[in-house]
């Protein structure tokens, strides 16, 4: 657990993060557990950040983090904005983010260009997690970040790589269910796909989330997540792990839904 020292600012977005400065140095953007959407979407974003490390997935290193009441006290804009009333963040323990790195001396970006895009260094990683998003029903779309340390003197820019954030809608946000439609989780963009050309580009995969995903990796992990961000509700979390790891064996099925929609999201499956 590491403690929150700092906020530095407020991000876009639905759950109202706050980009802070943790101890040790690091920076994190941060989801409360008041944020508007659901209280479990934190649970959504540690365990589904964890199993997709599991499978080999880019991800931001997630972290429980705590932010005191003090803190919160001192920092007016450390509130929820709601409609009709600022709501000031509740303290204790949050979910956390990794920023990739210095604020300062990094460049990212929510989306790239497509001609960007291509030359993204980890681009055959996007069926992989196609793969995590159809398991988990993530009913928000995939959301990665782009970025690209900048190098002091270096001539040549470094290419971007993706990473996976936001599993905040992983298992139907709040609900905790699995409304499997053809569409829900791809990418906005076709082109990150490109490189699939038949129900084998899924193979490693899929072979990763049958062999990698045991039920006692559950046990593990949620043994981890704070008993607050799920309402004290072990008996619903327990059955969550149940269904996910059942669910490992429909993903053939709901790919090949997707690849039957006329949206062609695989223009070259042959
Ligand atoms: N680890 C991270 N590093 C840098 N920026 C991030 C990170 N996580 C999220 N962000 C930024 O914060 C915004 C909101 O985060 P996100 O997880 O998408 O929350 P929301 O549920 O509000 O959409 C993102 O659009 C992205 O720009
Ligand atoms: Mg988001």
């Amino acid at each position: 657990m590491l403690r929150a020292l700092e906020q530095i600012r407020r991000m876009r977005g639905g759950a109202q993060s706050h980009l802070m400065r943790c101890d040790g140095g690091g920076y994190y953007v941060v989801k409360f557990q008041n944020n508007p959407q659901h209280t479990r979407v934190l649970v959504n974003e540690l365990l589904g950040t964890r199993l997709a490390a599991r499978l080999g997935l880019p991800t931001t290193p997630a972290a429980i983090i705590s932010v005191s009441e003090d803190l919160i006290r001192l920092t007016p804009d450390l509130c929820m904005e709601m409609p009709r009333a600022r709501i000031p963040c509740r303290a204790g323990l949050q979910f956390g983010s990794r920023y990739p790195g210095d604020p300062h001396r990094l460049t990212w970006l929510d989306f790239l260009p497509d001609k960007q895009l291509m030359e993204v260094e980890n681009l055959h990683q996007f069926p992989g997690m196609l793969v995590f998003d159809k398991w988990t029903c993530n009913t928000n779309g995939r959301q990665t970040l782009f970025f690209r340390e900048q190098q002091d003197g270096a001539e040549a820019e470094s290419r971007y790589r993706a990473v996976m954030i936001d599993q905040g809608f992983c298992f139907n946000a709040g609900e905790w269910n699995f409304p499997d439609a053809p569409l829900r989780g791809l990418y906005a963009r076709n082109r990150v796909y490109e490189g699939v050309t038949g129900r084998e580009s899924f193979g490693p995969w899929i072979e990763r989330l049958e062999k990698r995903i045991t039920e006692r990796v559950f046990d593990d992990l949620i043994g981890e997540i704070p008993p607050e961000w799920y309402d004290d509700d072990l008996d619903a979390v327990r059955r969550l792990a149940k269904q996910l790891y059942r669910r490992r064996t429909l993903v053939p099925e709901l790919l090949l839904a997707a690849r039957n929609t006329t949206r062609h999201p695989f223009p070259n499956w042959m």
